[in-house]
């Protein structure tokens, strides 16, 4: 059995060696299914076997955040210059026309919004049958390991596990920080480890210290939330920093429609994930492009 005491932590993450994925483009998928790889290779470019998601699943637990006031206004144009549309289907149906092709990451977990004290309780809220109509390329949970409701969120992942398995859908497990969790590489190896062994296909989480060996150590792919608004070039550098360390992706919301030009910022958060630009230059080129 597994003791709380006398662990040794890991050291050895073979940073030299790269994951080797021989017949598909997404990282520890190639024994899926048709149709679970077909899915994937919606959210993640076959090309350069990265996504950028729009994260603007915000106002589940904010409400209407600033920025996403008006779902009508702030997404549409930010939504041509993504490769995942992560919403709930309440924001989805209302602000995405259906001709548009897109893959969508439904946002499925909820259960608790800012008016509580302690955010983490969640129950897995949107059934599959749902998902399948939305024609959700994957399904996202919510986690809160190292809180009071740590079991619930796994059970809940673990139950978009079994559906989405049975499905072909894809299972977006989240990584999520309560206020008095502590945001160290060590809680992120663990969280990001125990997610990915529960399940779940993608990995959301923070950028960290050592982010580097918690790729490594990761089997599935990690896509890395942006977090509170900071300066677009910290932003940036932070998105170039995660995919220089193995990153598969960004899921980013408050720094992409909280920025001052959001439309420019979604094509410079491109040029990091899909063209291999640094922070600098892709910062320049939020410069040059936008609106003054
Ligand atoms: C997380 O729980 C939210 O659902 C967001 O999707 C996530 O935090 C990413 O957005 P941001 O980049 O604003 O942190």
């Amino acid at each position: 059995m597994a003791d709380r005491d006398g662990i040794q932590e890991g050291k050895n993450f073979y940073l030299d060696q790269k994951s080797d994925n021989k017949s598909f483009h997404v990282k520890g998928m190639e024994h899926c299914d048709w149709g679970m790889k077909h899915r994937l290779s919606r959210i993640f470019n076959p090309e350069s076997g990265r996504t950028v998601m729009l994260a603007f699943d915000h106002g589940y637990i904010m409400g209407a955040t600033s920025g996403l006031e008006r779902l009508d206004i702030a997404v549409p144009p930010l939504a041509e210059h993504a490769d995942v549309l992560m919403a709930t289907r309440g924001a989805l149906r209302s602000c995405i026309s259906p001709t548009f092709d897109k893959a969508v990451a439904l946002r499925v977990s909820g259960g608790s919004t800012v008016l509580q004290d302690d955010m983490s309780l969640e129950y897995f809220m949107v059934n599959m049958q749902e998902s399948l109509r939305m024609d959700a390329a994957c399904i996202a949970i919510q986690t809160y390991i190292g809180s009071k409701n740590e079991a619930q969120t796994l059970r809940n992942l673990n139950e978009a596990v079994n559906q989405g398995n049975q499905y072909g859908i894809p299972v977006l497990g989240v990584v999520g920080v309560g206020k008095e969790m502590e945001r160290t590489s060590k809680f992120f190896l663990t969280a990001v480890r125990t997610v990915a062994e529960m399940g779940a296909h993608i990995v959301k989480t923070y950028y960290c210290d050592d982010f580097e060996k918690i790729v490594a150590a990761c089997p599935v792919p990690i896509v890395v939330a942006g977090g509170k608004k900071i300066p677009e070039k910290d932003a940036l550098e932070l998105a170039y920093n995660a995919i220089s360390k193995g990153a598969a992706g960004v899921d980013m919301g408050r720094n992409v429609f909280q920025a001052e030009d959001p439309v420019a910022m979604i094509q410079a958060i491109r040029k990091v994930v899909h063209e291999g630009k640094t922070g600098e230059e892709a910062y320049k080129f939020y410069m040059e492009t936008k609106k003054s």
